[in-house]
């Protein structure tokens, strides 16, 4: 089993997207027994509460569920329960580190998954508005990672 967490600032807007995108995509391959996803903020502003209405459009749109999803604040027992921590933007990465507990090398940051994007940080969209822009880098993340974990599984 691989258990993939992701992390944003809020738990909101971008990695909710990329936890419901990812798991989507392993659903659809039947790998829900090989492969887990969850994602956690770094903030407790909006812990419990489901995703952005700009994230639930974008899901929506693309048929993918977001049930049951709550956001949380990521804690140093994920570095036990997680084999990769993927985040968002450096500012994220920082303060992950923070709690990593000398497990560091779990850390990554999403945009190494895509490194012919002259992007290297997921903007945030909570700040920006633009869910379509972040909508393609996920998806295009997310296939990426799991082309990647599949390979570590086989
Ligand atoms: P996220 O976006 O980190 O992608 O979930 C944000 C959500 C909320 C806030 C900032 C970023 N906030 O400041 O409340």
């Amino acid at each position: 089993m691989l258990n993939v967490l992701f992390v944003c600032l809020g738990n909101i807007c971008r990695s909710p997207m990329a936890e419901a995108v990812l798991r989507d995509k392993i659903v659809k391959e039947g790998l829900e027994q090989q492969i887990s996803v969850d994602s956690a903020g770094t903030g407790d502003w909006h812990i419990g509460k489901p995703p952005h209405e700009g994230t639930r459009r974008m899901l929506d749109r693309y048929g993918i569920s977001y049930k049951g999803m709550a956001a949380r604040r990521v804690g140093s027992e994920d570095f036990r329960q997680f084999d990769y921590i993927i985040c968002m933007d450096n500012s994220n990465g920082a303060n992950v580190r923070k709690v990593s507990g000398g497990e560091e090398a779990k850390l990554m940051y999403f945009m190494d998954l895509l490194p012919e994007e002259s992007l290297r940080e997921v903007p945030d969209p909570y700040f920006t508005g633009n869910f379509e822009e972040v909508y393609e880098l996920v998806d295009a993340g997310c296939g990426v990672l799991l082309d990647k974990l599949k390979r570590e599984l086989s």
